[in-house]
């Protein structure tokens, strides 16, 4: 073909097209609906080779590149001085490889011209000493000066960033992790408190400060710390340090609102392996549009009832679905032993956040640091720019997110069953465990395995959801019950629903108090019974009743009786103060029934204990009945349900679909079909 019959053909082509690109031209590019993603870290590479990395995500599936969250000294040389050139190209280098950004702001590291001009930026740890330059978090999130330089820089982004169709949203700080101790933060506690209580005589009274002395005269002389203090300063203080990062995330969201284009969405992602409770993160989850986490497993292999009840406890923060902002791709560089996931298990890793409500898993990160505190981490390419082995199973998941995006648009995880789990209640245990055998995550999964096995979906929910739409709600260790909540509970199950509060509930009120009405407090009028004592268990102890027999161990409360209220499980012979007292009671109430279990109960007992609790709320037992290591989630829209099957069992399992869906992933039909290990079926089907 000559140069003339080339420029003719591009000639008609481009005419051809000139109408569809003026359509495209400045528009965002539409986010498919399950997305791939990764962190791309370009201010760390050669421009030369942004291409090359960019086709390489192209080819595996990859349509997201979260960009920028550490990348403040390549913005902000100097201060004042933005440099945002690069990060515009990089933008632009991603969507011609039809790859959209989240743009981290930056304010995870601070650059070094920072702390050295504002070293009163830097945190102060509990001990009193400030953090120096050299790693990241160093900052003090209470800092207003550092507020400040956040607000600017993030503003600038936001200014050039906001309207640029390659920005699919944005994405505030990274993993707020640390509070501070500098006098910034101690004064804004006094003020915080003072906003709270109004006068002393209120605080002195709430926290019982004659106790010890504490008795306060001023507002500043009341301390700031995490040790052994006054419970009610210490459920204040983790309330102070929520607000706060609140309050440093809104800063950041209103420099962006202004400015974003409407489609943009802001969210963060939060660390900490998800049970972290630092702060509650409903309340940070509340200002945005939807939330993400980070799913590391570190050493080990995947826990599929953990990790499985980890992705519920995140999408009940916001009670909707969410993003997987970092997966491991792999292995990370952290964990005691850094092991890799085996071949595959990744790729179920991914699918499983998917069933629980992901819409995007991004990995952490792209392509090996040269250099960096991260050196070993793993990634889909390495210090080359070459692919890596995992490469080829991020290819796979690609694959699959293309094939499985149209059925599952739109779709989200269903469930009847709801764990209750209150902040407030995780750290009034914690802050005084009485045994250090009481872990309550553990606890909680006590529960979550079996609810999960029997109804196939479970919701993790915090205190203020609202109940109406479940038929059970299981609420473990909800140890601080406020007159509110218990009115909602009580109303809860008088309109028909099923209670079920598990071991150290209603013990204190919303003070960190004890309740004088004793467990499980404004509770105790609907149970009829009440705890009469708790004990930390250091030897098991023998229980019987409707569920069979077991064992009590680590944690065991008496039950008083009282008129219609049934004993469900016995105490046998053990330390003497337990023998023959109740250790499980019901009571109908209303049109539903109020249940407390006052022992942590062995696995075996817990599994009858769940069938009685699906059982007394109603529920259907295993909609898809499957071998034991098959997981099956279940998410649905009006006229879809679409079921993810994942076999978490190192051999091959059959599972037979209750009707011919259609195989998602690799077309046609499917009624009986055998998983391999670590192998995934996506099946759909119309409602
Ligand atoms: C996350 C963090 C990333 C990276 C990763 C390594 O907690 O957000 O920046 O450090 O861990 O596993």
């Amino acid at each position: 073909m000559s140069a003339g019959s080339i420029s003719r053909l591009s000639r008609a082509a481009f005419a051809l097209l000139l109408p569809l690109l003026l359509a495209t031209a400045g528009r965002a590019a539409d986010a498919p609906p399950l997305i791939l993603g990764v962190a791309w870290y370009p201010e760390q590479w050669p421009e030369s080779q942004w291409a090359g990395d960019l086709a390489l995500m192209q080819a595996a599936g990859i349509r997201v590149v979260r960009v920028g969250e550490f990348a403040w000294s390549s913005m902000e040389p100097e201060e004042g001085r933005y440099t945002l050139d690069w990060l515009e190209r990089a933008i632009s280098a991603a969507a011609a490889h039809d790859i959209t950004v989240v743009l981290g702001t930056p304010t995870d590291a601070p650059p070094a011209w920072l702390t050295r001009k504002y070293p009163e930026t830097l945190r102060v740890d509990e001990e009193g000493r400030r953090l120096q330059h050299g790693s990241r978090r160093q900052f003090s999130y209470t800092s207003v000066k550092y507020r400040q330089l956040c607000r600017a820089i993030v503003e600038q982004l936001a200014h050039r960033f906001g309207n640029n169709p390659g920005v699919l949203g944005w994405q505030i700080g990274n993993e707020y992790t640390e509070d501070s101790f500098d006098p910034d933060a101690v004064r804004l506690f006094h003020e915080w408190l003072r906003a709270k209580y109004g006068n002393l005589d209120a605080l002195n009274r709430r926290w019982a400060t004659a106790y010890w002395s504490q008795t306060y005269d001023n507002w500043d002389e009341i301390p700031m710390g995490t040790g052994r203090g006054n419970p009610g300063l210490l459920l204040d203080y983790k309330r102070f340090v929520t607000d706060q990062w609140r309050a440093f995330q809104r800063n950041q969201i209103e420099a962006v609102r202004p400015y974003a284009a409407k489609r943009q969405f802001i969210t963060t992602n939060l660390g900490g392996l998800g049970w972290a409770n630092r702060f509650n993160r409903t309340d940070i989850a509340a200002d945005l549009d939807f939330i993400s986490w980070d799913a590391y497993v570190g050493q080990g292999h995947l826990e599929p009832y953990r990790m499985g009840a980890t992705h519920d406890l995140v999408r009940g923060w916001k009670q909707r679905n969410f993003w997987v902002m970092e997966m491991q791709p792999g292995f990370v560089d952290w964990a005691g032993v850094s092991n890799s996931l085996d071949r595959g298990e990744t790729r179920a890793m991914a699918w499983q956040a998917v069933g629980h409500g992901a819409d995007a898993i991004a990995f952490w990160q792209w392509r090996s640091a040269l250099n960096g505190q991260e050196q070993y981490h793993g990634s889909l390419a390495g210090p080359d720019g070459g692919p890596l082995p995992f490469y080829a199973e991020a290819k796979q998941i690609g694959a699959d997110f293309a094939k499985a995006g149209g059925a599952l648009r739109g779709t989200s995880p269903e469930s009847q069953v709801a764990i209750l789990h209150d902040y407030d209640s995780r750290w009034a245990i914690d802050f005084h465990r009485q045994t250090n055998r009481y872990d309550q995550i553990e606890v909680l999964l006590g529960y979550y395995r079996p609810l999960r096995d029997l109804a196939q979906a479970v919701d993790i929910v915090g205190p203020l959801a609202t109940f109406a739409s479940y038929k059970l709600v299981v609420a473990p260790s909800l140890n601080v019950i406020s007159e509110d909540l218990a009115n909602r509970l009580s109303s809860y199950v008088e309109s028909g629903g099923t209670l079920v509060l598990g071991p150290r509930s209603g013990m204190k009120d919303e003070f960190n108090a004890l309740d004088t009405r004793r467990q499980p407090g404004p509770l105790v009028p609907a149970l009829g019974a009440r705890v009469e004592q708790f004990y930390a268990l250091l030897e098991d102890v023998p229980v019987a009743g409707q569920w069979g027999k077991g064992r009590a161990t680590i944690w065991a409360e008496t039950l008083s009786p009282a008129p219609r209220t049934e004993t469900l499980l016995q105490y046998g012979a053990g330390n003497g103060w337990l023998e023959g007292h109740a250790a499980a009671v019901v009571r109908p109430l209303g049109k539903g029934r109020i249940a407390y279990i006052g022992a942590v109960l062995d696995p075996v007992l817990m599994r009858s204990a769940a069938k009685w609790m699906v059982e007394a709320a109603g529920l259907r037992l295993q909609a898809l009945p499957v071998p034991e290591g098959v997981e099956v989630c279940r998410r649905v829209a009006s006229d879809r349900e679409v079921f993810i099957l994942i076999n978490h069992a190192g051999r091959p399992a059959k599972v037979a679909l209750p009707r011919p869906m259609t195989d998602v992933l690799n077309g046609g039909e499917i009624r009986e079909q055998e998983i391999a290990p670590r192998g995934v079926v996506v099946a759909s089907v119309r409602r």
